[in-house]
């Protein structure tokens, strides 16, 4: 029988999905947007408030949730809520939800499909559940493409304007900030605690919302420090069992979860060997795991249409349908 896939949402990540699925043969009966729901042929046939009559579990084997991070994640929330009352296993790539309604969705977590919440095609996400043990002492993350690459840049002696035009041309930067210094506060401020918190609540490190997660923004004087200091600084987060009280950090947020020590923000690569090890290129991610039984490092594609639908979300629906 043809496998039956639901969207919510039709941004990039959603056409990026349908296209995928179609080549894999599978059908889209329904499509929800904010004008409203669409059928296979994208005729229009209900006003979007009405869009559950519209997702039966007779109809639909897997819905994907694809739509932008609004409302702190309250709208994708409520979709899964109703999506997972129907008896439909969810697929989301969506931040919000998992960053801020955590721990209400952690007794649902095997029927949410989650790889692609954080570090786009690398499933970091199911990597550090399997990796994490007793003998896990450090980890440490770069999780924000955007910022690295602004970084990576800036070393490679680019102007703070050349690589912003970079990222805005590329898609990279999160919608809304058009200035520099916005650019770098909301990838930092919002991007950043949204997926440290979702990591968190996803990987049973603790209990999180990410509008709890007090940060430090960036002013002007710290972003002309930050461009001098490019070729050292890289925003990375790091949960450990002891705190690193010396941490040479500039902007950022420090918080402690059950027996975990969590900070980010702009640190300095040479305050720690282990960070000369994960710094990766480009808007790539990359998570590390050191622990008595040695470093472990993943690397990859954290952001882009291709990586997220390819290496996160097909993977996750494909598990649901078990093929
Ligand atoms: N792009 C990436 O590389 C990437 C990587 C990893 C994760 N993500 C995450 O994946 C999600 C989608 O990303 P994207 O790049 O596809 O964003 P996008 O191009 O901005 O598309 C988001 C879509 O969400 C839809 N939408 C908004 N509110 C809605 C609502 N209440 N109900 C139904 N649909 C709604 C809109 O569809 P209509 O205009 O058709 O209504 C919009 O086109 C985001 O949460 C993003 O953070 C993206």
């Amino acid at each position: 029988m043809k496998k039956k896939i639901a969207l919510i949402g039709y941004g990039q990540i959603g056409r990026g999905v349908e296209k995928r699925a179609h080549e894999k043969g599978w059908t889209i009966p329904i499509i929800l947007r904010t004008s409203g729901v669409y059928n296979f042929r994208q005729e229009k046939i209900a006003e979007s408030a009405n869009w559950l009559g519209y997702f039966s579990r007779k109809e639909i084997d897997v819905a994907i949730i694809c739509i932008s991070t609004l409302d702190d994640g309250t709208i994708a929330y409520y979709y899964i809520n109703r999506l997972l009352e129907n008896g439909i296993s969810v697929v989301t790539s969506e931040k919000g939800a998992w960053g801020n309604y955590g721990p209400e969705l952690k007794p649902y977590i095997n029927r949410i499909g989650y790889s692609a919440v954080v570090g786009g095609g690398t499933r970091m996400l199911p990597w550090i559940r399997n990796r994490i043990s007793s003998n896990t002492e450090t980890m440490h993350f770069v999780l924000n493409g955007t910022l690295n690459h602004i970084f990576d840049g800036l070393s490679r002696g680019k102007t703070l304007n050349e690589v912003i035009i970079e990222v805005q041309k590329l898609g990279y930067a999160e919608p809304g900030a058009k200035k520099p210094l916005d650019i770098i506060n909301v990838e930092a401020g919002k991007d950043v605690p949204l997926k440290v918190a979702s990591l968190i609540n996803i990987c049973g490190l603790g209990e999180i919302r990410a509008k709890e997660i007090k940060v430090h923004n960036i002013d002007e004087k710290n972003l002309r420090r930050l461009i001098r200091e490019a070729s050292l600084r890289r925003y990375i987060v790091s949960i450990t069992k002891e705190e690193d009280e010396e941490e040479d950090i500039i902007g950022g947020f420090r918080f402690k979860t059950n027996d975990w020590y969590v900070s980010g923000g702009f640190k300095n690569r040479n305050h720690n060997p282990l960070f000369l090890q994960l710094v990766p290129p480009g808007v790539n991610n990359a998570s590390l795991i050191h622990g008595i039984d040695g470093t472990y490092i993943l690397t990859g594609p954290g952001a882009g249409v291709t990586p997220t639908v390819l290496g996160g979300i097909m993977k996750d629906v494909e598990s649901f349908l078990k093929i």
